[in-house]
């Protein structure tokens, strides 16, 4: 059953449009199991996942219980009981960093079948989402992608970027201080019900993180029908502070390199830190395996800090850096005032969006303690950085992830006054790189 914060209603212009060809545009019945079913095996299907099995539907369908799920469907086609496109999606924290976050409205499965491609179906579904959002009074609507040619037609910009390492151990030492607390082995199972909290917490301390249901964790711990297989090659260790308290820990797996026994590969499946020192005493654990010459680890921040912690940097290598968070803005002023900023100035900035949401001239002004009032700006700039940009844009630099130079030099924003992007860059400066631990 669809959450009651979630059950927008549904967009009249998207079922409309939708009609004219000839298609029904509808909230899918999350009660009705057989329907349920039909949907997540066509949205899985339309992403190139192998099928559900049954036990598997069982688990998705609770995990996609409170979302918002709408189908579309062809009643003159072979199979009209299942749906030709789908998309779910949900309310949800977004985190901004120093324990702040913002509402968001997350979009998710969004598929059109191959036989129904390239006839507006998905440009109805996400202006139907996002005209729901507004109205409802959202400020934001995010999403991860399967390719980055597709949202920014739509006002999404990337604001958080990922990186993939692969880490040559054999003979690399760890150089930075071991930390006061302790690493535990532990059994994946038994850490299963600690690792939301554990990663609410380290989610403070980020913007771009998303918090995980509870399918999302028991696939991550293999306790979901899906994942299951994988349950005896899944190893997990936490770590504890000096007190006690469980502040990290990281699921990560071992193959076997048959040729050479010491040689084995470890990949690191997550890594959850809610302090410095429980990243720097994980890594130390992962990094310091016997019996293993190289470490991979996928979707990790692109300011991992493993460079300048061990003996030799050169054996750390980006396999490849990608834009993994999209942010689109629905509210000006209820998305930029709700993070916290890195000095203390005034920026105009003069936003263009082809959907209207965003469009108008927003003076953002911020304090020496980093807090901002976000105002509609009418008549001169009053010695403001000025800024001309579009939404998607402004999405990008939400977090401030996305470097201010790179989009001016890249003609994607404008300076209205001479050195107006080095000012915006200083406000918008994060502490840390915006970063998304999950796909969702
Ligand atoms: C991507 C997908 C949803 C697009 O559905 P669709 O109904 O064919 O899209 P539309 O006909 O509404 O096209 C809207 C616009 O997007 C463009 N577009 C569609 N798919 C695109 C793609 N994969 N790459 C680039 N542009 C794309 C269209 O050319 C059109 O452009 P326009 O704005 O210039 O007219 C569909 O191809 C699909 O399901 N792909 C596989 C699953 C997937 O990748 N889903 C996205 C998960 S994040």
């Amino acid at each position: 059953m669809t959450d009651a914060d979630n059950a927008l209603p549904l967009d009249e212009n998207s079922r409309a449009a939708l009609s004219a060809e000839g298609l029904r545009y509808a909230l899918l019945d999350t009660t009705d199991a057989a329907a349920h079913d039909r949907w997540l095996q066509a949205a899985y299907r339309g992403l190139h996942f192998a099928a559900f099995t049954p036990d598997e539907l069982a688990d998705y369908r609770a995990g996609f219980d409170d979302a918002r799920s709408i189908g579309v469907w062809d009643e003159t086609g072979a199979d009209a009981l299942t749906p030709v496109a789908t998309v779910a999606s949900w309310r949800s924290p977004l985190s901004l960093g120093d324990a702040r976050s913002v509402e968001a409205w997350a979009i998710s499965l969004v598929h059109v079948a191959a036989t129904h491609r390239r006839r507006g179906v998905a440009r109805a579904l996400l202006e139907g989402e996002l005209r729901a959002a507004h109205a409802a009074g959202i400020p934001l609507a995010m999403l991860t992608v399967s390719e980055a040619t597709i949202y920014g037609r739509w006002g999404f910009g990337p604001a958080a970027y990922c990186a993939d390492y692969r880490i040559a151990t054999k003979g690399l030492r760890v150089t930075a201080p071991m930390p006061s607390g302790r690493v535990h082995r532990v059994d994946a199972p038994a850490l299963r019900p600690l690792a939301p909290a554990i990663a609410a917490r380290a989610h403070e301390r980020v913007g771009g993180e998303v918090p995980s249901d509870a399918l999302h964790w028991d696939r991550a711990f293999a306790l979901a029908a899906r994942t299951a297989s994988r349950a005896p090659h899944l190893r997990a260790a936490r770590y504890d502070d000096a007190s006690g308290a469980p502040q990290g820990f990281v699921l990560y797996s071992v193959a076997e390199y048959p040729d050479d026994f010491s040689a084995h590969t470890l990949t690191v499946e997550h890594l959850c830190a809610a302090t410095d020192d429980a990243l720097v005493a994980l890594w130390r654990y992962v990094l310091d395996q016997d019996l293993v010459s190289t470490v991979q680890a996928a979707l990790r921040p692109v300011d991992e800090p493993l460079p300048w912690m061990v003996s030799n940097p050169r054996a750390v290598q980006t396999v490849a850096r990608r834009e993994h968070l999209w942010l689109r803005v629905l509210d000006v002023p209820a998305a930029l005032s709700a993070r916290r900023y890195a000095a203390a100035d005034s920026v105009l900035l003069r936003v263009a969006d082809p959907m209207a949401f965003a469009e108008g001239d927003w003076m953002l002004t911020t304090t020496p303690d980093g807090e901002a009032t976000v105002t509609a700006h009418a008549g001169e700039s009053d010695g403001a950085a000025v800024i001309d940009l579009g939404v998607e844009a402004l999405g990008a630099l939400l977090l401030g992830g996305t470097p201010v130079e790179a989009l001016r030099v890249a003609g994607s924003l404008a300076e209205g006054a001479p050195g107006s992007a080095d000012r915006l860059a200083a406000v918008l400066r994060p502490a840390r790189a915006p970063h998304l631990s999950t796909w969702f």
